[in-house]
């Protein structure tokens, strides 16, 4: 039994792009409706109370549409709002969260003394403490230094990878965490993969653990079981979904991400 249905796939804006490109690479078959909530983004900054009222919103608009099943691609929305999601939506909910801590304990698992990770992230996602929670979940022993980075989001919204400032704001932004001996970094928002050649070069030595791999991991782990398949063969199916300003949406999309062509971009109301 096959199911030709699409996935939902949302982010505050173009940061879960990185999400859906690893994805579409694992999953050529399956087709993907993303929504970017352009027009309320950063969600980093706002209250749990509003992070979860829009990821619900923005849900309903993704259910409308018929999705069979929903990736939150928002670390912000999944600290947040992930309890919310599964209690309201009728299909299975994936957040970021969970895969990515078990993505930094597969680099910290070999080592004898306790595991030092640091997590990097927006405000919202910081102090809601959902990494360190699930992070002690997999290994008790984990040392964890969370740290808020806010100017990263903006930047990438405005495009700026290449520019001469990013590498001070990152610079400066990460200088807490240069004394703490890290075995690795979680990107604990889907917006920073874009900056990542500058964060690694400012954390030489540190595993960078970007998330979208390991979601890719537990969706397939749900694709087969509760998720049935796409018929094999179906030609992929993308469909892009903004809140305001297409036209910004699909020129950073097309500049920074480079597996995903976001061609047709349309507007819609949640
Ligand atoms: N990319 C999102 C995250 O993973 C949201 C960033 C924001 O909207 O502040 O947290």
């Amino acid at each position: 039994m096959f199911d030709a249905r699409p996935i939902g796939i949302f982010d505050s804006g173009v940061g879960g792009l990185t999400v859906l490109e690893a994805l579409t690479q694992r999953f050529p078959h399956e087709g993907f409706i993303y929504l970017g909530d352009t027009a309320r983004v950063p969600y980093g900054t706002k209250s749990a109370r509003t992070v979860e009222r829009y990821s619900v919103q923005v849900a309903d608009c993704l259910l409308r549409r018929g999705v069979k099943g929903l990736v939150v691609a928002c670390n912000t929305a999944s600290a947040l709002g992930l309890a919310a999601l599964r209690a309201h939506c009728p299909v299975p909910v994936l957040g970021v969260i969970e895969p990515g801590c078990r993505a930094a304990i597969g680099v910290t698992a070999a080592r004898e003394e306790p595991g030092r990770v640091g997590v990097i992230g927006t405000r919202s996602t910081v102090s809601s403490g959902a990494y360190p929670y699930h992070l002690a979940m997999l290994d008790p022993r984990i040392q964890v230094l969370s740290l808020a980075c806010p100017l990263f989001v903006p930047l990438v919204e405005e495009g700026w990878v290449d520019h001469p400032a990013v590498r001070m704001i990152v610079e400066e932004s990460l200088t807490p965490l240069f004394a703490q001996r890290l075995d690795a970094l979680i990107l604990g928002c889907t917006h920073y993969p874009v900056l990542k050649k500058v964060i690694a070069e400012t954390m030489p030595g540190v595993a960078l653990v970007d998330s979208s791999a390991a979601v890719a991991d537990d969706l397939g782990r749900y694709l087969g079981g509760v998720i049935r398949t796409a018929p094999p063969g179906q030609t992929r199916r993308l469909e892009f979904l903004v809140t305001d300003v297409a036209d910004r949406f699909k020129e950073t999309a097309r500049r920074f991400i480079a597996g995903v062509e976001a061609e047709w971009v349309e507007m819609v109301d949640l």
